[in-house]
């Protein structure tokens, strides 16, 4: 988010000094390298490096050029679930001990309510002037993989700050988005998003910016355990998920997005959020309770995926599965808190063999998996070829345009288990798979006997039709 935010902010026109205290992450950048997987961020780098987006490791020089101070530092979980704030502490202390005219100094990492009055109150204590800061909370709203669009094209700006002078500095920065200006150039990023341009700017006080991160994210993960949980009793009754949310999501008080049914969500927001926002509200004297829920019907969606794949194959140990998808969604080489690689390690342990196919993050996952049962397939239809079943766990795209065909001709057994609802039930069923999904009922070929007798007895109990 540091890296995507401090190419955004050159991209409209300001000048950026992006520091971090990893000497290597530094050198790598300034050796024009790109160190993580995100659309159009090469682009930038490509364009901003070396001019008005430079990179270092020395703050205290970093500080004295600039007017606004943005901390985007990692808030990690600690042992009990709440934010550990000991980087963002660290790093305020240093800011404080350099400032020698008035500078703002923006939260951008996610962090629980009062953070902002904490990092006032060391830097105060660390000798910074009481008029010579402001302390303001500016959350992002990025998407991994969508960053970039995310960040130039946003659905609103939040701006929280406690003085005008703060607020009215934040909303110059923002003013090329703001007031459109951004939108006339040329050779700009395009607007993958669809949001409205120009973006308002909501301006609030910092406490109510810290919550609005932390609601934010916790009503999207409510809304994916909701429909988990719809899904669930989809499957019971032999209804269709995919209906069921067009139905419920055309209401335009409840919306399309973000009701996807799946393995449940992952990444290195919403898990560490959901526990941070519920553990600030039992602070403040509150018992979010339905936070609990949504965390458990999340932990529960993976569990259910394996009893889907045991129903299919009936045993696992020894089992040749091909799994596509590593990384906790599409388009991002990200696997902090995968559910994929959660379902990878409980396979491993049931004694499956498994080839991984994933267009980004295999080497990631290859340093966290156990490197005994598993290996790493170049294509989706390598990691089929002699598989007993293909089990589909990340929404890249590439997966849900797979030569279904070709696959079929790849794999022992024509199985797929898709935790990510990418192919149509009714078109899987008329390529000859045996194909089950989330919410939807499990479907087989009808128009040729099973294969290898025995073998897929139990795939055909259940639902299947
Ligand atoms: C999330 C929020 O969407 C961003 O607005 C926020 O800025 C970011 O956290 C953050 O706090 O930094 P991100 O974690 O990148 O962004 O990914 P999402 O697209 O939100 O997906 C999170 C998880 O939910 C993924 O595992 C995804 O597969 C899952 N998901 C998402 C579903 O299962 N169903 C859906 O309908 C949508």
């Amino acid at each position: 988010m540091g890296l995507v935010a401090a190419a955004c902010f050159a991209e409209i026109g300001h000048q950026v000094i992006s520091i971090d205290n990893d000497q290597e992450k530094i050198a790598m950048l300034n050796r024009g390298e790109v160190p993580i997987h995100e659309e159009f961020l090469p682009e930038l780098l490509a364009r901003h490096s070396g001019k008005d987006l430079t990179f270092s490791t020395d703050l205290p020089q970093a500080v004295r050029q600039s007017q606004a101070v943005f901390i985007a530092v990692g808030t990690p979980s600690t042992e009990h679930g709440d934010a550990d704030l000991s980087y963002v502490e660290q790093v305020s202390r240093e800011v404080a001990s350099v400032i020698d005219d008035y500078k703002i100094v923006v939260e951008k990492s996610t962090v629980p309510v009062f953070t902002s009055n904490w990092v006032r109150r060391v830097m105060l204590l660390d000798g910074a002037g009481a008029d010579s800061f402001d302390v303001a909370s500016n959350p992002e709203f990025l998407r991994e993989g969508t960053a970039v669009g995310d960040f130039l094209y946003p659905d609103r700006i939040v701006v929280g700050a406690d003085t005008e002078r703060c607020a009215s500095l934040l909303r110059q920065i923002y003013e090329p988005l703001t007031s459109g200006a951004y939108y006339k150039g040329k050779n700009i990023i395009p607007n993958t998003t669809g949001a409205p341009i120009p973006p308002p700017i909501i301006v609030t006080s910092t406490k109510s910016a810290e919550l609005i991160k932390h609601a934010s994210n916790a009503f999207l993960a409510t809304k994916i355990s909701f429909i988990n949980a719809v899904a669930n009793i989809c499957e019971a009754v032999g209804a269709d998920i995919k209906e069921v949310c067009e139905g419920i999501g055309t209401d335009s008080r409840i919306g399309r997005r973000f009701l996807n049914p799946g393995i449940g969500y992952g990444g290195s927001c919403f898990p560490k959020d959901l526990k941070a926002f519920s553990s600030v509200a039992r602070e403040t004297g509150y018992e979010f309770r339905l936070l609990q829920e949504v965390m458990s019907i999340n932990a529960e969606q993976r569990a259910r995926f394996l009893r889907k794949v045991r129903s299919a194959l009936w045993t696992l140990k020894g089992k040749k599965l091909a799994v596509l998808g590593l990384a906790f969604k599409g388009g991002t080489d990200d696997i902090r808190e995968s559910p994929a690689l959660e379902i990878v390690k409980s396979l491993l342990k049931e004694g499956c063999e498994i080839r991984a196919y994933d267009p980004a993050a295999a080497e990631r996952a290859a340093e966290v998996l156990p490197s005994q049962g598993i290996s790493y397939s170049k294509s989706a239809y390598e990691a089929a070829t002699g598989a007993d079943a293909l089990l589909i766990l990340t929404d890249w795209p590439e997966f849900a345009k797979l030569d279904l065909p070709k696959l079929k001709a790849a794999l022992t057994y024509p199985i797929v288990v898709d935790g990510r609802n990418l192919h149509d039930p009714a078109d899987m069923a008329a390529n000859g798979f045996i194909y089950s999904s989330v919410g939807r009922a499990d479907v087989q070929a009808l128009t040729r006997p099973l294969q290898k007798n025995g073998k897929l007895a139990a795939a055909t109990t259940g639902k299947a039709e």
